[in-house]
């Protein structure tokens, strides 16, 4: 937003995040956001705080706050949407916008919108779509905008038309550029979210299924997924087989979705996200499998190097991450496992301190008996059979995202073993 050129203050309460950000550094791993920082750093339209009356005196306030899976539930968990909300109402003025951007469940909107009545603010629900590894190139150059906007028997209220023309200056650069834009009310904008997230998820389930039934006849699941793909109905993208998705959005968004969808008495609508989730879960058990067949049927006491702990590359988020959780399994079933990331290291050791960590490929595949690529790092990707081949016990390697040139290494002694494919 300030390198759109507006004046920005950024609230959180995590003091230790603010600081960093105060002092120009991302607290977390983003491609292009430090040089973004440092742009508009010099133009000092960018300020943080952890001090809600700071907010004041801005007339669009986004709330952003995460909205994770609800412990030992499918629901959402919206404690930060209603502590960050709570704590914002006194601090605002007639004619300012609250535009949410969290992931709610339908009806949270409409909500809120509820308890700014009479006070002169308007609510929008304006999603988020950005992807981790790209959020600055996502959120400078998004492929829609979507306000939701208060209305009545689906015409925007005159607050809604006010709220609209103040989101149209705020987005005038993307607007400028073309980016679409979609406006309707509460509802379609909290579901527009959740269903985006949904078929996302879907599509990679869908490829994970054809994947088992490529391991059952031989097939391979990636050519397959080319030919498919070609079709444009269908598309390439996201039809990479694999371990599967993590992260802190699709796997608990499904969930969410489905426990919100029992509320409103229409669960069998996406009782099929119930299988989306278990095919997806199924994989990471697959992948151990796996390991234990190039293992001579058992893992205890081997030594697993797994590349990988983030959820997916360019990423240190380790949420719900498949290469953690596979190598927890690992750990648990008795292997010795060591980790690697080029960047999750940090985040996957305070998550889970009893795995060791290294900090290279090269240092975690000592003396290994079984490689296991589980997030397809750039450099990961690059790896030479030959050079690896003489740091590792035994020359095994599972590519859990079907990344590697499976002849390349075969021809350098390797026995590669993959998902879905042969
Ligand atoms: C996802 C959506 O892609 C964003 O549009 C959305 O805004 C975001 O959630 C959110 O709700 O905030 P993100 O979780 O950052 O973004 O990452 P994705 O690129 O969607 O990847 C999710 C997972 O799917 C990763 O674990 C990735 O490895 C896996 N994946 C992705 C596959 O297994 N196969 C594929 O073909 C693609």
């Amino acid at each position: 937003m300030a390198s759109l050129g507006h004046d920005v203050v950024g609230v959180d309460v995590d003091p230790g995040k603010v600081a960093r950000l105060a002092a120009g550094t991302a607290p977390f791993y983003e491609p292009g956001l430090p040089e973004l920082l440092a742009e508009v750093g010099d133009t000092g339209r960018l300020t943080f705080s952890t001090d809600m009356a700071d907010a004041a005196g801005a007339r669009v306030h986004f709330l952003c706050v995460g909205t994770p899976q609800q412990h030992g539930e499918f629901r959402a968990d919206l404690s930060y949407v209603e502590s960050a909300f709570e704590a914002l109402v006194p601090h605002l003025a007639p004619g300012d916008v609250v535009a949410g951007k969290s992931t709610v469940p339908v009806g949270t909107a409409e909500d809120l919108a509820r308890r700014l009545v009479g006070t002169g603010v308007t609510l929008v629900w304006n999603p988020e779509f950005l992807r981790e590894g790209f959020a600055v190139q996502d959120t400078l150059h998004p492929d829609r905008l979507v306000y939701g906007l208060p209305s009545e028997e689906g015409v925007p209220t005159p607050e809604g038309d006010a709220a609209r023309a103040l989101l149209d200056e705020v987005y005038a650069t993307p607007l400028a550029e073309g980016t679409p834009l979609v406006v309707t009310d509460y509802a379609t904008a909290q579901l527009v979210k959740v269903a985006a997230n949904s078929f996302l998820a879907t599509k990679i389930s869908f490829i994970n299924a054809m994947a088992e039934l490529c391991e059952a006849t031989g097939a391979d699941v990636t050519r397959l997924a080319d030919a498919i793909g070609y079709d444009a109905r269908i598309g390439r993208r996201f039809l990479n087989a694999g371990l599967g998705f993590g992260g802190g959005c699709l796997p608990k968004d499904i969930r969410a979705f489905m426990a919100r969808a029992g509320e409103l008495g229409v669960d069998q609508a996406l009782s099929f996200l119930r299988e989306v989730d278990a095919i997806n879960m199924r994989r990471r058990v697959r992948v151990v499998d796996l390991v234990r067949e190039v293992s001579a049927g058992s893992i205890v006491g081997r030594r697993i190097a797994v590349l990988g702990a983030a959820f997916k590359p360019d990423s240190d988020d380790v949420r719900d991450s498949p290469a953690l959780s596979v190598a927890a399994q690992m750990q648990l079933q008795g292997a010795q496992v060591t980790v690697t990331d080029p960047q999750a290291v940090e985040n996957a050791r305070a998550k889970w301190p009893d795995i060791k960590f290294a900090s290279s490929a090269q240092e975690a595949v000592q003396q290994a008996d079984v490689v296991v690529l589980a997030t397809e790092w750039a450099e990961y990707r690059a790896l030479d059979p030959a050079e690896l081949g003489d740091l590792v016990a035994r020359r095994a390697i599972v590519d859990g995202r079907n990344v590697l040139d499976p002849a390349a290494w075969r021809a350098a002694g390797w026995t590669y073993r993959a998902l879905g494919r042969p």
